[in-house]
């Protein structure tokens, strides 16, 4: 550790900064850059390939008071020499102009792993696999002649030291045949063609030659220019809210209705929400102190050479944050937008600007309770949610990842899988029971999205405790008469080793965060319920590298005690990583009783692709609940404005009517 003062540093709010959880600023990604510079770690071949907030210290987030300027910024600056392949990890103090710590990350012993990839490295592995005279054969051999638009994905390997490549920074590439630039890339895959591509030494060290699946063909593009006249059968829908929307916001911190938070947003994690509160009687009650999606892996179910290896970290290989799209206005949200714009680093370690990153509205949900009493008017209020949301695309797929406040004190996550299948290529007719045929000579390898949520709860305080709750069916006899009767029983996971655990549908098991401290009108605990959706699990082999490596998504939930080093859970660089995280993590067996909890859930989609996902993928769901469950007294939502008695021009049209 050591230590040097350089005349950058300065307060927060001489960068923008008002809240120790505010996301990082161009200028304090400038600064850091700059202090990095003077500190002599960055020359002309050094990379930024990720450049991280740290996460500011919790103790002084809860005791910060508005207008304080007394915090400080740091961030984590990984940074790859690209001629040698020497990484080092650095901590900047961008309000002490210091550089705080540099260690070397032994990138090239076990357990391995590499940073996640530079943009500049996709071109690059394109030009050394390009330049390859046994690509070149691979191609001609296949009739390819023209290969100027053709286009090689940059993959990341996995981890499989058996075949060589340990501890060098790899990618494999498969190659996909694009005859003009606007071609569909993913249409036309050329089956069998690996190049294992050593981005360090830039050649090509393996090339696997071992497929004679014919090319296919067709014409698989989606774009209006190529599918004709859109219909015309659609009326326009249009959402307006003459008054505005309903929420406000200050910096980044929001309120709406009884729920406040804070947008924040790093080049890893994408979305990150902090600090989030439900008014209950004037008390702003917090329910999370931080919620993201920091990891999520897809792995593929498919033996062939061209695919067993693959299993994606979207987060740690691809960085999702980096890849978010900018949104528009009347296509990615609808309504009364407020856009908040973020700021990464690049691969130089110069800011990058993602204007409208993040998307903020309300929806109308339905209803949100009724009832009917004979003779009484109908009793009906609508619900709303406020939603917030961003999309990154990593490759072939579009990743939606969608936060939902709701008016009852729910949350809901809600991620949205799109984009195009990656597809491979048979014999037409061929029968694959790895990779089902979805288009002539087209097929689409078996493959998982998981997803880990990260939810750094904080019900009612830091001090809470795990339960999981269980329906029983009660067998007929002394206990159970009349054979009607079932009841649920609760348990506390008292230890990480115990906190372990899988979704049941059939039980339908549901975990508990309660408060230490606070109890309820009924005497229990505060709580929150985290409802699964439940859905496979991962499905490669245990002891296989894709579950070494994923270990996060062999369950549902882990929960462990808050350790502020403990926020991916497939570890900081599961890029060619032996496998880290949350295995390593819980073995240290930590209590969760009254303890600081984070719960790590697991969710996600398992894909048999199907024609109708081709060529461009309708939105697949997947997500979570997170419900007040015994942590208010009554339904938070009887005081909503009963709509049947405003006129029908103050809610539309044909509003009014529907109770009346
Ligand atoms: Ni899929």
């Amino acid at each position: 550790m050591t230590t040097e003062t350089t005349p950058t540093g300065a307060a927060p709010s001489s960068f923008g900064v008002t809240h120790p959880l505010d996301m990082l600023t161009a200028a304090e990604i400038r600064a850091a850059r700059e202090i990095l510079v003077r500190r002599g770690l960055v020359e002309e071949t050094t990379r930024f390939p990720r450049l991280l907030p740290v996460e500011p210290d919790k103790q002084a987030v809860l005791a910060h008071r508005p207008g304080s300027d007394d915090f400080d910024r740091s961030v984590v600056a990984t940074l790859l020499e690209t001629g040698t392949g020497r990484v080092r990890e650095a901590v900047v103090s961008v309000t002490a102009g210091t550089v705080t710590s540099v260690r070397e990350l032994p990138t090239a012993e076990p357990p391995y792993g590499q940073p996640p990839y530079l943009f500049e490295e996709y071109d690059r592995a394109a030009e050394i696999v390009k330049a390859d005279p046994r690509w070149q054969a691979a191609m001609a051999r296949r009739g390819i002649t023209d290969t100027t638009h053709t286009f090689v994905t940059p993959l990341a390997p996995g981890f499989f030291p058996e075949e060589g490549g340990a501890g060098r920074r790899m990618m494999r590439s498969l190659t996909f045949h694009r005859r003009h630039a606007g071609d569909n890339p993913w249409a036309h895959p050329v089956e069998g063609v690996v190049a294992h591509v050593d981005l360090t030494a830039g050649e090509v060290v393996r090339l696997e030659d071992d497929g004679d699946a014919p090319v296919p063909w067709d014409d698989w593009d989606y774009t209006p220019e190529r599918t004709g006249p859109a219909r015309t059968s659609l009326k326009p829908l249009e959402i307006t809210q003459p008054e505005g929307p309903s929420f406000s916001v200050e910096g980044t911190r929001v309120r709406w209705e009884n729920w406040t938070l804070r947008i924040g947003f790093n080049a890893q994690e994408g979305l990150v929400l902090n600090r989030i509160t439900f008014r209950d009687g004037g008390e702003d009650r917090p329910v999370v102190y931080r919620a993201s999606v920091p990891e999520m892996v897809v792995p593929y179910g498919d033996p062939a050479p061209p695919r067993f290896w693959i299993s994606y970290f979207d987060a740690g290989e691809y960085s999702l944050g980096k890849n978010a799209n900018s949104l528009k206005l009347g296509c990615d949200c609808l309504g009364e937008i407020t856009y908040f714009d973020a700021v990464v680093a690049d691969d130089r370690g110069d800011p990058m600007p993602i204007p409208h990153a993040v998307c903020m509205h309300e929806e109308d949900y339905g209803i949100l309770w009724k009832h009917t009493e004979p003779g009484e008017p109908s009793q009906v209020r609508r619900s709303r949610r406020l939603v917030i949301s961003y999309f990154a695309t990593v490759g072939n797929y579009d990743y939606g990842f969608f936060w939902y406040f709701y008016l009852d004190g729910s949350i809901q996550l809600e991620t949205k899988a799109t984009g195009i299948v990656f597809a491979g290529a048979a014999e037409p007719g061929t029968e694959n029971s790895h990779a089902p045929e979805i288009a002539p000579g087209i097929i689409g390898p078996v493959h998982q999205h998981l997803f880990c949520a990260r939810l750094d709860m904080s019900v009612d305080g830091q001090a809470n405790s795990v339960e999981e709750e269980n329906l029983v069916a009660v067998p007929t006899g002394p206990q159970n008469p009349h054979g009607n009767a079932f009841t649920y029983e609760r348990s506390r996971l008292a230890r990480e080793s115990q906190a372990v655990r899988d979704a049941d549908s059939e039980t339908g098991r549901r975990w508990y965060v309660t408060s230490a401290h606070r109890r309820n009108a009924v005497g229990r605990p505060t709580s929150y319920q985290l409802t699964p959706m439940p859905g496979p699990r991962l499905m490669a082999q245990p002891g296989s590298s894709a579950a070494n490596r994923a270990e996060f998504a062999r369950h549902h939930l882990w929960a462990t005690a808050y350790d502020p080093a403990e926020r991916f859970p497939a570890g900081d660089y599961p890029n060619q990583h032996a496998g880290d995280g949350l295995g390593r993590w819980t073995r240290a067996d930590r209590p969760l009783t009254d303890a600081d909890v984070v719960l790590w859930h697991t969710f996600g989609l398992t894909h048999i692709p199907r024609p109708e996902d081709w060529p461009v993928m309708p939105v697949d769901y997947a997500g979570f609940w997170l419900k007040p469950h015994g942590f208010l007294d009554a339904n938070p939502a009887l005081d909503l404005p009963d709509w049947s008695t405003r006129s029908s021009r103050e809610v539309g049209t044909h509003g009014g009517e529907c109770c009346s």
